[in-house]
C-alpha cells in the first residue's frame, strides 16, 4: 500500500478525486496527510475524509530555505512513499526536491513542455491553440520540466475562457493522476527510471507520451 502526502494550494478537486479513489479497498494507495502553503479550501475535503492537515505559509518563515526545512519535517514525519503536488502553487526549494526525489509528482493543466508555469491554461488561450492538455510529471528543480509520466490532449473550443477550458482539463488531470498512482503502486512506472527532460534530446527523437524508461 502506497502512502501519500498531498500538497495543495486551492480547492483540492484533484485531492478529492484521490480521496474518493482511496475509499475502494482495492485501490493500492492511501492519503496519510494533506499540506498547503496557506489555509486552503481543499482542507475541507481532507477533514471530511478524516485526513490530518498542515499549513506552512512561506511568509511565516525568515526565508525560503527555512520554509523548505519545515516542509521537509512536516512531510517526512509521515514517511510517505510518494508526495503528490496537486495545484500546489509554490516552487519548492531545491533541498525539498533533493530529499523527496524521485518520489514526488505534479499534475499540470497543459501538454508539457507546452505552457509550463502557473498560468498554463491562460497561456494556451492566449496562444490561440486548438488543443492543449494535461500532464503528470516527476518534480525536478525546473518549472514543470520533470520527466513526463503521462499526458493527454484536450481540445480548446471556440469561445473557451480560461475557466471553461480549465474545467474541461481538470477531469483529465484527475484521471491521469489516479492512473499514475496505480502504475507507480503496481510497478508499471518506476519514477527513478523515467527520462529527464532536462537532458538534451536527440534530434528527431519523439517526445514520450506514456512512461518512458531509460535503456538499460
Ligand atoms: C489543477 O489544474 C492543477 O494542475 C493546477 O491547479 C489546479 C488545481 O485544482 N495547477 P484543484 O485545487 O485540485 O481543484
Amino acid at each position: 500500500m502506497l502512502s501519500i502526502v498531498v500538497l495543495i494550494s486551492g480547492g483540492g478537486s484533484n485531492l478529492r478525486a484521490l480521496l474518493e479513489a482511496s475509499e475502494d479497498a482495492e485501490f493500492p494507495a492511501r492519503v496519510v496527510a494533506v499540506g498547503a502553503d496557506r489555509d486552503a479550501d481543499g482542507f475541507d475535503h481532507a477533514e471530511e475524509f478524516g485526513i490530518p492537515t498542515f499549513s506552512l505559509a512561506l511568509s511565516s518563515f525568515s526565508d525560503r530555505d527555512a520554509w523548505g526545512e519545515a516542509l521537509i519535517e512536516q512531510i517526512t514525519v509521515w514517511n510517505p512513499d510518494l508526495v503528490v503536488l496537486s495545484g500546489f502553487m509554490k516552487l519548492l526549494p531545491e533541498r525539498v526536491v533533493a530529499v523527496l526525489s524521485p518520489n514526488i509528482i505534479n499534475t499540470h493543466p497543459a501538454y508539457l513542455p507546452e505552457f509550463p508555469g502557473a498560468h498554463g491554461v491562460r497561456d494556451a488561450i492566449a496562444a490561440g491553440v486548438t488543443q492543449t492538455g494535461a500532464s503528470v510529471i516527476v518534480v525536478d528543480n525546473g518549472v514543470d520540466s520533470g520527466p513526463i509520466i503521462s499526458q493527454e490532449r484536450v481540445p480548446v473550443l471556440p469561445g473557451d475562457t480560461e475557466s471553461s477550458l480549465h474545467e474541461r482539463i481538470k477531469p483529465v488531470e484527475r484521471r491521469l493522476l489516479i492512473q499514475a498512482i496505480l502504475d507507480i503502486a503496481n510497478g508499471a512506472v518506476e519514477l527513478g527510471r523515467l527520462r529527464s527532460n532536462l537532458r538534451p534530446q536527440r534530434r528527431g527523437s519523439p517526445r514520450p507520451r506514456k512512461a518512458t524508461h531509460e535503456s538499460p
